[in-house]
């Protein structure tokens, strides 16, 4: 869409870009894997490591659940939302017909990469940099959404749908909890994977005029 056609240098890049193009969000997944779990691990590892950080700080911290693992995850909340069903804070119905079919849906997916930045261990940097210190969180979560976004690219290249989402900091105490993870590292978002039972819906595109602009192109 918008794209002007031209044949890269590298045919890597034309690959790289046709892998960001197919990424899509996919909500009806199954419980299989096209691929063997070394593999998906390997896909997170590369990404933890090569995914750069503010001044190298590699703050961002990631938990890989596959299978019994993953299933825990949505089950925390299921019980974190039926617990604000019991507060009266949300209403039974709602979760009835709208919350759980969707939290038993990611259930239903093979895996979930839990995505984290350890803000704590900014601290001493922010002390060195004081010019910058309000810069490095923030620094700190573009880097954590950068491995996010490669994890989604590469599993959906591997034959994966995933889906990306947002249950923190509902859920936060009883992940850090179950699999004991430090008390500094903050959740950011869960990444769901499994095989898609059904294509991603349309997705819509606003003109990239407006939203791109060139200058001292050669004609
Ligand atoms: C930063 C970010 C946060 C998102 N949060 C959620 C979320 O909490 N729940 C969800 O279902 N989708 C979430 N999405 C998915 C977007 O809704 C989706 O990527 C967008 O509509 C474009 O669709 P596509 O992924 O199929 O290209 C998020 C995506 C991004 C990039």
């Amino acid at each position: 869409m918008g794209s002007i056609q031209v044949d890269f240098k590298n045919p890597a890049t034309t690959t790289l870009l046709e892998l960001a193009k197919s990424r899509r969000t996919y909500y009806d997944l199954k419980a299989e894997s096209p691929i063997s779990d070394d593999a998906i691990e390997a896909i997170v590892q590369d990404s933890v490591l090569h995914v750069p950080s503010s001044f190298n700080t590699q703050t961002s911290r990631v938990v890989l659940l596959l299978k019994e693992e993953h299933r825990k995850v949505w089950d925390i909340a299921i019980n974190a939302i039926e617990e604000l069903v019991a507060a009266g804070q949300v209403p039974k119905e709602v979760f009835e017909t709208q919350t759980k079919p969707k939290l038993n849906a990611f259930r239903a997916a093979y895996g979930t990469v839990l995505f984290f930045v350890d803000y704590d261990s900014l601290a001493s940097i922010k002390e060195k940099f004081s010019l910058y210190a309000d810069k490095f969180d923030p620094f700190a979560m573009e880097s954590n959404a950068m491995t996010q976004y490669l994890v989604w690219v590469a599993l959906e290249s591997e034959g994966f749908g995933a889906n990306l989402q947002h249950y923190n900091p509902l859920i936060d105490e009883q992940i850090q909890k179950t699999w004991g993870l430090p008390t500094s590292w903050k959740l950011d978002a869960q990444l769901v994977f499994g095989v898609s039972t059904t294509d991603p819906g349309e997705k819509t595109f606003t003109p990239l005029e407006g939203r791109l602009k060139v200058f001292g192109k050669s004609q």
